[in-house]
């Protein structure tokens, strides 16, 4: 079984919700690595992240109140300010000699950009970020998605991002009469791969001229998939006039839950036009994902060992071997050496 025995991996950035779901003066509370998190953002618009837990007695502090610059506890009043530091006790009487900003709620680090609000999960004895939340090639960092879903599966992250890297499951799953009738039809399918930063890629190349969703980019449609530690896959297509990418991104909630978000950025405003009938289909898509990974629980509770096979789950393998090296390059304190070369995998789907 590939189980590398991690939930998570720590020192990494995750997709928490897309920056349209929190307005300003909103708090939003979410369970996030198995830790209930209360988010919020600012009335200035700035978002932060801290444990939904008041050190004075315990009490969620998303049953209190928060007015666009502190959270105030339901219980006793303590207020926070969003680095989570304790800004006023209100028993303390005058003389009563307390500092309030020793006190802090743990918190998160947390970022917006390209319209996704994205949280660091630390790794034991180093809080800060080596370096930004990823980037979606070809767009800046103020750039909004089409559109971004979320999905709610009732697995760990390691079986969600089994999802995302298997190339065979289209033809038997994703059914709709507007994609594939049925599975009689397989073709062959050769793709090369080569490693990438904290993962590998499917190198690029030109899109079939039959791929009918991508017609209207133009000609000279090519694309590159990368995968990359800790659940993300970016696909990037581009043409001489267009550019699409799309990001599917695995955030554990718990050890057993997790979420998957689809997130779309895009140039062709003919796309825009039609964004809410784009929206729908890529929702019934992982819907259709997300139904087989609640059948496969069923199976899945008897702790079966797994039999995977090459090449169509090549890259699966390769998810847990990059995973397994960041593992160990952690405990041993050096640099994590990608384990991956370069490799042409053949499948039918
Ligand atoms: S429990 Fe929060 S102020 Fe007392
Ligand atoms: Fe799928």
């Amino acid at each position: 079984m590939l189980d590398t025995g991690a939930a998570w991996l720590d020192d990494f950035w995750y997709v928490a919700f897309p920056g349209r779901a929190l307005k300003p003066g909103r708090t939003l509370a979410r369970t996030l690595f198995g830790e209930p998190l209360l988010f919020g953002r600012t009335s200035e618009g700035k978002v932060f992240a801290f444990k939904d837990l008041c050190p004075h007695r315990g009490i969620p502090l998303r049953h209190g109140r928060f007015d666009g610059k502190e959270v105030t506890c339901r219980y006793h009043g303590w207020r926070f300010g969003p680095d989570g530091r304790c800004t006023a006790i209100p028993s303390l009487v005058p003389g009563q000699d307390f500092d309030c900003a020793r006190i802090r709620v743990g918190s998160y680090t947390v970022e917006e950009r390209q319209g996704l609000v994205w949280i660091f999960r630390p790794r034991k004895g180093r809080e800060a970020p080596p370096g930004p939340p990823p980037a979606m090639p070809g767009f800046p960092a103020d750039a909004r998605p089409a559109f971004a879903i979320q999905r709610h599966f009732p697995c760990g992250a390691d079986h969600a991002i089994y999802g995302l890297m298997d190339p065979t499951h289209a033809a038997f799953v994703h059914t709709s009469w507007w994609w594939k009738k049925d599975a009689s039809k397989l073709r062959q399918k050769t793709k090369h791969f080569e490693p990438a930063p904290l993962g590998w890629r499917m190198k690029r190349h030109r899109l079939p001229p039959e791929n009918r969703m991508y017609r209207p980019f133009g000609r000279e449609v090519t694309t590159e998939i990368g995968y990359q530690l800790p659940g993300l896959r970016v696909e990037e297509v581009r043409s001489e006039r267009h550019a699409l990418v799309g990001l599917t991104a695995v955030t554990p909630l718990t050890a057993s839950e997790s979420e998957v978000h689809q997130v779309f950025w895009w140039t062709p405003a003919w796309m825009t036009l039609i964004q809410p009938l784009l929206k729908h289909l890529a929702g019934v898509f992982l819907d259709q994902d997300r139904d087989v990974v609640v059948l496969q629980q069923e199976g899945l509770k008897q702790n079966p060992a797994l039999l995977l096979v090459d090449d169509a789950d090549a890259q699966a393998k390769w998810y847990f071997r990059v995973k397994r090296e960041w593992l160990r390059a952690a405990e041993e304190g050096r640099a994590f050496e990608n384990p991956l070369r370069e490799k042409t995998l053949t499948w039918r789907s």
